[in-house]
């Protein structure tokens, strides 16, 4: 089929295709290019059929957990199954990833997203697009920009200042378009008023100082008026809509949109139909159905985070476990995962803890599910599972969210648990000491009703396929934990900036500027319950004799990192830069690199990570760009955010970096 340009097109079939077809197609203008179809995203391929239920697909670990994994080997393997799954489906684009920052703990969508920190979001969504283009499914970045939270997500502006809009919310979509996704969505919600479709200087951000060259396509339903946003650069309008189509018609021919501005938009759906069935051809499956099932466990194994752990954990052959809580064998009713456009109906039965844990270790097993689905139990009656936790030496109660309470288009109304979890929690927590709490939710969680009566808490997330192989093998010590969050766990939602600032029905002011996730607890000296980048696990590492070099231009750092304990184990190394002498506000500190590094038991190894020059700078308002301040910055080595390890120092001097 030759390629055709808008000089091929009439003036109709040009504003025809800047509308989709239906409601996952490109328009094809009857056959003369071809379609492309595009598909959900955030847990897996979420498609619906012709009547609108979704189809079952293999179900990932949630983007949550996979940036908890801190693992770019991770990323780019999950991409590439994704992008197979996508391409099996008969589609061409996976609408994801979701890069957006978690401001708000509570937000709907946040196990759809990466993190709180731009520079891990961007890292993650950067390897995410990178391996799954190659794998020939086209990427889709969402949602362009500042889309933190659900509630009234159709009229909220979320209002920011420029600085903060560059080094916070734009800054995962500036790293990722360096791997060139061939599109990327915009947001429903307005950007300092100005509608997400119609955002004429994001676009032009993101297309003139980004260098994004592929396709801005709306969300679903998120235009209001199509020559407005087309004047703005918005290329694609999804889904079809009659209406906006017979008014971009009738703009056009009453002159508010000119020829050069339709054509500017065609031609970039022209490049995109054709560049996206490009990206498929010759293009051949690396792994087979099983081998992608088998990766979910995977990819959760490495996600997983252990919390906390006084000891009891991993289980000791030979001890009796009473299990209880329904998210041990969630069965069909109970979805452990979250809601809306990024769930996928699982392709495999739901796991099941209780047999699989049987199955795995050498003691008495009991469950007693306690409370259950949706856990619309009425009133409070524990029954069996406070018993079974009297007599057993190790309790675990499984408790969490999943898609009734995370979900799209709303947000939690608050932190904690279910108060029927929380009680079980407490009630078998008070006859044994050795309560594990196993968590399956998307989001931070307030633990401060019980964190102090439970000896361990293991963070799941939403899990996928194979969650429940992955959690008893984290459970046995199969499996050494290594993840590590993506996100700051508050103590209390009231802790965080986002429940401080100012937020109406339609106006939601960032008022805490730069200061979100760590960088706001940092600053204010605020007590969180698990810091930025915290994680366990069942080895212990030591950091040692931290050098820094530099030719100038960048810093090589490196030590040495032991693992001291008895067991094989991973761990994620962090590095964050302070500035220490500079004229305007930063945050206390940055994270700018990390590593994930496999180190056997006693052994030791070195590591070496580099800083380029962007990681000192910042966006200035007076020279409207980045810049970076000379002075003197300290480069700090951790485990979490909150356990730094090694300390160095280099000095910035006429731009020049220099070791001191
Ligand atoms: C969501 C997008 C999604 C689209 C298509 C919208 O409601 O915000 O993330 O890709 O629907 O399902």
């Amino acid at each position: 089929m030759k390629k055709l340009t808008v000089k091929d097109l009439s003036y109709k079939e040009k504003l025809r295709l800047l509308c989709g077809d239906g409601s996952w197609h490109t328009c094809d203008l009857d056959g003369k290019l071809p379609k492309v179809k595009v598909t959900d995203a955030s847990m897996g391929v979420r498609m619906p059929d012709e009547n609108g239920k979704d189809i079952p697909s293999i179900a990932y670990p949630s983007l949550q957990m996979l940036a908890n994994t801190w693992d770019t080997d991770a990323v780019r393997k999950y991409a590439e199954c994704v992008a197979e799954d996508c391409l099996d489906a008969g589609a061409d684009v996976l609408l994801g990833p979701g890069v957006n920052i978690k401001r708000s703990p509570l937000c709907g969508r946040n196990f759809e997203y990466f993190s709180e920190d731009p520079y891990l979001a961007g890292i993650m969504a950067r390897e995410y697009v990178a391996a799954m283009q190659a794998e020939g499914a086209a990427a889709c970045v969402k949602h362009f920009c500042c889309n933190n939270l659900e509630y009234n997500r159709n009229l909220q502006s979320s209002c920011v200042d420029e600085r903060t809009l560059r080094e916070i919310y734009l800054k995962p979509f500036e790293i990722a378009i360096q791997a060139k996704p061939k599109s990327v969505m915009c947001s429903y919600n307005k950007i300092n008023g100005v509608q997400g479709s119609e955002n004429a200087y994001g676009f032009k951000i993101l297309r003139d100082e980004f260098g994004f060259d592929g396709l801005i396509m709306s969300d679903w339903d998120a235009v209001y008026d199509r020559a407005k946003a087309a004047k703005a650069g918005l290329d694609l309008e999804m889904p079809f809509s009659e209406k906006n189509y017979q008014k971009l018609v009738s703009d056009f021919e009453n002159g508010v949109i000119s020829e050069s501005e339709v054509d500017s938009c065609a031609q970039r759906v022209l490049d995109y139909i054709y560049g996206v069935k490009e990206l498929a051809m010759g293009k051949k499956r690396k792994y087979t159905r099983e081998e992608r099932i088998s990766f979910t466990q995977t990819v959760e194994e490495e996600g997983i985070v252990l919390l906390k752990n006084n000891g009891v954990l991993p289980l000791q052959n030979g001890q009796s476990v009473a299990l209880c809580g329904q998210y041990a064998s969630p069965g069909e009713s109970l979805k452990v995962c979250g809601g809306g456009s990024g769930n996928v109906p699982r392709l495999t039965p739901p796991y099941d803890i209780p047999a699989l844990l049987s199955a795995a270790h050498r003691g008495k097993i009991i469950y007693e599910p306690a409370f259950g689905d949706r856990c619309t139990v009425y009133g409070y009656n524990p029954g069996a599972a406070i018993n079974n936790a009297e007599i057993c030496d190790v309790n675990i109660v499984f408790a969490g969210t999943g898609a009734y309470f995370e979900n799209e288009g709303g947000d939690r109304v608050y932190m904690g648990l279910h108060p029927v979890q929380e009680r079980t929690i407490i009630d078998t927590a008070k006859v044994n000491k050795n309560t594990v709490v196993v968590l399956f939710a998307g989001a931070p969680i307030d633990m401060s009703a019980w964190i102090d009566k439970v000896a361990a808490v293991v963070l799941a997330g939403f899990p996928g396929e194979r969650g429940g192989e992955a959690v008893v093998n984290v459970l046995t010590g199969k499996v050494n934990p290594s993840g590590k969050l993506s996100e700051t766990f508050p103590v209390r939602y009231e802790d965080t900036p986002a429940a401080k600032s100012y937020m109406d029905g339609k106006v939601t002011v960032y008022e805490e500027g730069l200061f979100v996730g760590y960088r706001y607890f940092d600053k204010y000296g605020v007590p969180v319950l698990f810091p930025f980048g915290h994680g366990l696990s069942y080895s212990e590492f030591e950091y040692k004799n931290l050098k820094t070099a530099s030719d100038g231009e960048k810093v090589t750092i490196s030590f040495e990192l032991k693992n001291t304990s008895a067991t094989d184990g991973k761990e994620v190394v962090q590095v964050y830069v302070s500035a220490k002498s500079s004229c305007v506000s930063r945050p206390v500190k940055e994270l700018k690199a990390f590593a994930k590094y496999f180190v056997k038991a006693g052994e030791r190894i070195k590591t070496a990570l580099e800083l380029d020059k962007l990681a000192f700078s910042y966006w200035s308002y007076q020279g409207a760009k980045r810049e970076l301040e000379d002075g003197i910055y300290e480069i700090l080595v951790g485990a979490s955010s909150a356990d730094i390890r090694l300390i160095g120092k280099i000095k910035i001097k006429n731009g020049t970096i220099k070791e001191i």
